[in-house]
């Protein structure tokens, strides 16, 4: 096993001592395992700086998000990388390797959410769960896989009213079990969409069509639908975002768009 020096494991909290294993690992420098690693493992995509150590014989596993990078996808076939992108990787669970990353960003949405309403970076000033006597903030995600069902879960216990939009029968039916009138399950039609966008305070964008580009749900014109001071999250940028990148009125704000 080998693994890189130390400017690789600073941000992981990481000695070289913790990685000393007897035997099996040792430390090289990045260019050394990048010419002579016949498996290298990643956490995230390579970078345009990175594209040189892509070879022929390199098998590379790491998260890739290809249906939205095409130079990487370019630089890949050029270099005839065997590439392997843990979100595309099934088994009876799923998603094994993008749940856990879902899950993480659906509740970190729900967080994020509720500081930028509150006003620290421009936003209206509200509370996601407001104060007794006053309407709580209403929160619409689109996309009720595990990123949404996480971020709705967060957002319920923040007290916020939340409207959760899927494609799948299937999954709404069990939504609607899971949530059990907490939160509302709908189908995400055109006519439900645009209502239920004008009344948001908050959209948080989660499909996904495994190993596709995520599909454009919310166009420009529906934008235009927000209120002023909605804040639009897309979780699902990285892997093409469910939203066009927002044409409004008058330029978005922190607050506005994300
Ligand atoms: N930015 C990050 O750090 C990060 C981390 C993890 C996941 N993600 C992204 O978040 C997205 C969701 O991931 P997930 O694990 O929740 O996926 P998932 O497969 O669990 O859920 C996706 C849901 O979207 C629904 N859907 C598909 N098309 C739809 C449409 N047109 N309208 C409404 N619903 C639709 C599906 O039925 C499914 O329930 C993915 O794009 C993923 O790449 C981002």
């Amino acid at each position: 096993m080998t693994r890189t020096r130390s400017e690789d494991t600073q941000g992981i909290r990481v000695s070289p001592d913790h990685m000393r294993v007897p035997g099996q690992a040792h430390l090289v420098s990045q260019a050394e395992a990048r010419n002579s690693a016949e498996l290298l493992v990643k956490v995230k995509e390579p970078v345009a700086a990175e594209y040189g150590f892509l070879r022929p014989d390199l098998v590379l596993f790491t998260y890739l998000h290809l249906a939205a990078d095409r130079p990487l996808t370019e630089a890949l076939l050029d270099a005839g990388t065997l590439a392997v992108a843990y979100e595309t990787v099934q088994d009876e669970s799923g998603l094994p390797l993008l749940t856990p990353m879902s899950e993480i960003a659906g509740r970190l949405a729900a967080h994020a959410a509720a500081t930028h309403v509150a006003g620290n970076s421009g936003g209206p000033g509200l509370l996601l769960g407001s104060t007794p006597g006053v309407a709580p903030c209403r929160v619409l995600v689109i996309g009720g896989g595990v990123v949404g069902a996480q971020a709705a879960l967060l957002a319920l216990g923040m007290q916020a009213e939340v409207t959760i939009l899927d494609m799948s029968a299937r999954r709404i039916r069990q939504l609607d079990t899971v949530f059990a009138g907490r939160a509302r399950v709908l189908m995400s039609d055109v006519a439900t969409l645009a209502s239920e966008l004008s009344q948001a305070d908050v959209v948080i964008g989660a499909v996904l069509v495994p190993g596709r580009a995520a599909s454009k749900v919310v166009t420009r014109e529906q934008l235009r639908l927000l209120r002023p001071d909605a804040l639009l999250l897309d979780v699902a940028i990285d892997q093409g975002a469910p939203s066009k990148p927002p044409v409004l009125p008058r330029p978005p704000t922190g607050s506005r768009a994300a």
